[in-house]
């Protein structure tokens, strides 16, 4: 059987995820943090051969481990990125519809721009069980209690955030939400964002305040009052996760 397996990073409140299917002995990893050790050991473990590693968006809080570990297992998995993700170097390209198959488990895109541009959630479908989705990977989308700031370079539009935060309040129910931070992260649009790592559409339709609007104008207001610092160095995270800067703490004079 399929499983998903958090992994936590307390540095900039990370949760990346390993998406195992040890019967079909296959796995992924979604937005990897640069300790890329723990997921080399956790497909040892599982006698797996991680097929895929995941970035749902360019992230400005942290470096991912993406491309280090793509490299560390000799190009081996596929680097997955949204289609028109800028970034410099080549990656495989997902785009909404798009599935990809993790043994039993696929992950299939749904576009949800507003943090970013390029933002990508993943329905989670466990073939074994079901054929309707599980969970939703959200990346910086949709948090336990908050939702993903708008403010920075290659944010989408206000209307495009609505958009996607509607078609992911949309989902059924039941559906568990695992985001990519929780309580501590600057990724973050307020203070509301909760030390609980995971939720279900239903609870945050019902109690994510940031959820709780009824109209795009409703969105609007609560989105102009909520404002939130920019993480200090989030410029050149962004750059060094594009590929267009070697080591965070060259541009910070800037
Ligand atoms: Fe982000």
């Amino acid at each position: 059987m399929p499983y998903i397996r958090p992994m936590y990073n307390s540095e900039g409140s990370c949760i990346s995820y390993f998406v195992c299917c040890p019967g079909s002995g296959v796995a992924a990893v979604i937005d990897p943090s640069e300790d890329v050790g723990q997921y080399l050991s956790a497909a040892k473990g599982e006698g797996c051969v991680i097929t895929h590693v995941i970035d749902t968006h360019v992230h400005s809080d942290h470096v991912s481990g993406a491309r280090k570990l793509v490299e560390k297992l000799r190009g081996e998995p596929l680097l997955v990125m949204t289609k028109g993700t800028d970034v410099s170097f080549d990656y495989t390209q997902v785009d909404e519809g798009d599935s990809i198959e993790v043994g039993d488990a696929s992950l299939v895109g749904m576009r949800t721009p507003g943090h970013t541009q390029e933002s990508m959630s993943f329905l989670y479908r466990d073939k074994k069980r079901a054929t309707e989705p599980w969970g939703v990977f959200t990346g910086d989308s949709l948090f336990v209690g908050d939702i993903g700031r708008l403010d920075l370079v290659g944010h989408g539009t206000l209307r495009q955030a609505y958009e996607s935060l509607v078609r992911l309040r949309s989902l059924p129910d039941y559906v568990e939400l695992y985001p990519a931070h929780y309580a501590g992260s600057d990724c973050a649009s307020n203070r509301n964002l909760s030390f609980k790592t995971s939720s279900t559409i239903g609870f945050e339709a019902r109690h994510n305040r940031m959820l709780m609007w009824h109209s795009f104008e409703e969105f609007e207001e609560v989105m102009a009052r909520e404002p939130v610092s920019p993480p200090a160095t989030w410029r050149e995270i962004k750059l060094r996760n594009q590929g267009r800067l070697s080591s965070v703490g060259a541009i910070r004079s800037q």
